[in-house]
């Protein structure tokens, strides 16, 4: 495909000054991000070294002493130069209704808010729980807790009470913020019930000691007295200045929950200063960002994308960041590019699953719209298919714009692979090259050795620390050091696979462990797994990713059933139940194949490979089946999952 001209199209010199800079910062990373911090971050007080500590040991440690503050940096400090510009303009459900609160006001509400907490008794390193819509207060209370030294952890408001009761009890969190209910495409969403039935489990009884609840809908919700707080109201009375606590570089800033490839999410830890650095300098590099820009992330504040490209990215670079609370289909398909027309968006940054699930319905909604205004357009979550990155550069950008393929994961903190707007060539599918200070390697999964040149496949591996990079999970550092640093000893290892093409790009391949990404989310499939045995009718169950045309990937569950449980139509809708009940919609299976038995290695293994091509209907290439025990299982799956199909 030949890429026509684009509003910041690709110069040489651009790009030379990419690889030049790039190389710089990798041969002395130290002096590089040394000398951005410096630049780019208000410091209350200076900090002694730039880096310490190693991959191999997990010791990591940037900015050592220098202590500062996230919401100070993200706010106050554009107060006397931009206190008039917009900071977060937020459009609600429906089309038109928008809320938008300048860098001074901003500041003003999230005091109010911060002072509310500090009255309700609220300390400098505890943990808030934050399960919020996309109201503007989820913004908010992030920046307040940053403020106050608090620590939030976000839960999408897509996960169940299960899920969020796991979480709470794991991270010992005394405060939780909600809402009464939430509204996306026109229904409300009981976030206040919700969250009730997860205080009120087992596990969390005697560790939550209050409920912080703004009004979203005013709609109905339980309410008790002496744990529920009408935050809202409480906020009003305060005075809307709060001085911002003294943080030093490597205290928490957040924790956010995210799967791998045992049963209990990881909280991932990230800290102040690197964390802050990072997102900033990403979320300006890798969109080009000017001053004045609109820039527009509409994914959910509850996932990494949200923290670092809605809330902290955006903020701490001064420019306008744009909050929607709808979804991509409401009222109609043109949705999103109303809101760029309506609001003049220049940055638009999305997941490839909306962008296929958009392009179904053709070219006539983003036609219908002024799109001018854009100038840069991204996507993030899993590689995106060429049809899609066309249909998104050709229709939406009207093949002006750049297309940014932004690689990274909830523990980087930040882009680690991306190509520039105006300075990578682009190449659709790819998320190109390394962003500055970010060593990529590719190794070969077998030997750990890096494989050298190009056209060469193996797993992904970053070579040293880049200040965005986790510092550990929450209460487990043994469990961060066995994930991420004991695969590859002196690498981070993402858990990707790739490919380094012949000049030198990266191809994402995918996962290497049992998480799966089902619409840019991602899903451990032990999770999956143990909320289906969990069930009294499934004795084993085996959990699988398929092609799924919009979701990138689909979720295949196989289960066997104990003794005296019959398959029927009832129990698969039983069974797709408890997942949703154990982690949330999102996560609902879209495949049940009950099954008298799975095939299993003769020492009794389940082989996944082979459920993985049955599921992919890929069965003339099955390989060798020889190893199993029972090898008539498999025609057998064959013929079950063809049905249901
Ligand atoms: C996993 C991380 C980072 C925000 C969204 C998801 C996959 C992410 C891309 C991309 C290919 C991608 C990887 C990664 N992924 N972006 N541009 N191309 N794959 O965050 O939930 O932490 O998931 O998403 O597999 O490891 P996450």
């Amino acid at each position: 495909m030949v890429l026509k001209e684009v509003y910041n199209p690709h110069t040489e010199s651009a790009f030379d000054q990419y690889k030049t800079e790039h190389a710089s910062s990798i041969a002395d990373p130290e002096s590089y991000w040394g000398q951005k911090a410096l630049e780019n971050l208000d410091w209350f007080s200076p900090f002694d070294a730039v880096l310490q500590g190693s991959f191999t040991d997990g010791s990591v440690a940037w900015f050592v002493n220098g202590k500062m503050n996230a919401c100070y940096n993200a706010v106050d400090r554009h107060v006397d130069t931009k206190g008039s510009q917009v900071a977060l303009l937020w459009e609600g459900d429906e089309p038109g209704d928008t809320k938008s609160y300048t860098y001074t006001q901003l500041l003003a509400r999230v005091c109010q808010i911060a002072n509310a907490m500090k009255a309700e008794g609220v300390k400098k390193g505890d943990v808030v729980t934050v399960y919020l819509p996309m109201m503007p207060e989820v913004t908010m209370v992030m920046l307040a807790c940053a403020r106050i030294g608090a620590v939030h952890s976000v839960i999408f408001a897509g996960f169940s009470a299960d899920a969020i009761a796991e979480r709470i009890a794991a991270s010992q969190s005394k405060w939780v913020f909600t809402s009464d209910e939430g509204l996306r495409g026109g229904k409300r969403l009981p976030l206040k019930n919700i969250c009730d039935n997860a205080m009120n489990k087992e596990i969390c009884i005697n560790v939550v000691s209050k409920c912080f609840v703004f009004e979203r809908t005013g709609g109905k919700c339980n309410w008790s007295d002496s744990r529920d707080v009408k935050f809202g109201a409480l906020a009003d009375s305060q005075r809307p200045y709060c001085p911002c606590e003294t943080m030093d570089s490597e205290d928490n800033l957040f924790i956010l929950y995210t799967s791998g490839s045992t049963g209990r999410p990881k909280g991932v830890v990230h800290t102040v200063g690197g964390y802050c650095l990072y997102a900033m300098e990403t979320c300006k590099n890798s969109f080009g960002l000017k001053d004045g820009d609109v820039f527009a992330c509409v994914a959910d504040a509850g996932w990494i994308t949200g923290h670092s490209y809605i809330v902290y990215g955006p903020l701490l670079n001064g420019v306008t960041s744009f909050m929607f609370e709808s979804t991509p289909m409401y009222p109609d398909e043109g949705r999103y590019w109303d809101c760029v027309e309506r609001h003049k968006i220049n940055v638009f940054y999305t997941a490839p699953t909306a962008i296929r699930s958009l392009m179904r319905f053709g070219d006539t909604a983003p036609n219908k719209y002024d799109l001018s205004s854009l100038r840069v357009l991204g996507t993030v979550g899993e590689p995106i298919n060429p049809e899609a990155w066309r249909w998104y550069y050709e229709v939406v950008g009207r093949e002006k714009c750049s297309v940014v393929d932004t690689y990274w994961q909830t523990e980087t903190g930040g882009h680690v692979i991306t190509n520039y707007p105006g300075v990578t060539p682009m190449k659709p599918g790819s998320c190109t090259l390394p962003c500055f200070g970010i060593e990529a390697v590719v190794l070969d999964s077998q030997t750990g050795k890096e494989i050298e040149g190009n056209d060469v496949e193996g797993v992904l591996a970053i070579k040293q620390p880049w200040p965005g990079v986790t510092r550990t999970c929450l209460g487990d550092h043994e469990r961060y050091l066995n994930v991420y640093m004991k695969p590859y000893p002196g690498y981070y290892f993402p858990g990707d696979g790739c490919r380094r093409d012949k000049d030198g790009y990266i191809w994402i391949t995918g996962r290497v462990d049992d998480v799966l990404n089902v619409s840019g989310h991602r899903i451990g499939t032990a999770e999956v797994e143990s909320a289906l045995v969990a069930h009294p009718s499934v004795s084993q169950a085996a959990v699988i990713g398929f092609p799924h045309d919009i979701k990138g990937q689909g979720i295949c569950c196989y289960c066997t059933l104990t003794y005296g449980h019959e398959e029927s139509e009832d129990l698969v809708k039983e069974l797709r139940n408890a997942v949703r009940v154990a982690i949330g919609p999102f996560a609902t299976p879209d495949l049940i194949v009950p099954t008298p038995s799975l095939p299993m290695t003769r020492s009794g293994k389940i082989m996944r490979r082979i459920l993985r091509k049955i599921a992919a209907g890929e069965t003339d290439t099955l390989g060798d089946v020889g190893t199993l025990g029972d090898p008539s299982v498999v025609q057998k799956l064959i013929d079950k999952v063809e049905t249901l199909q």
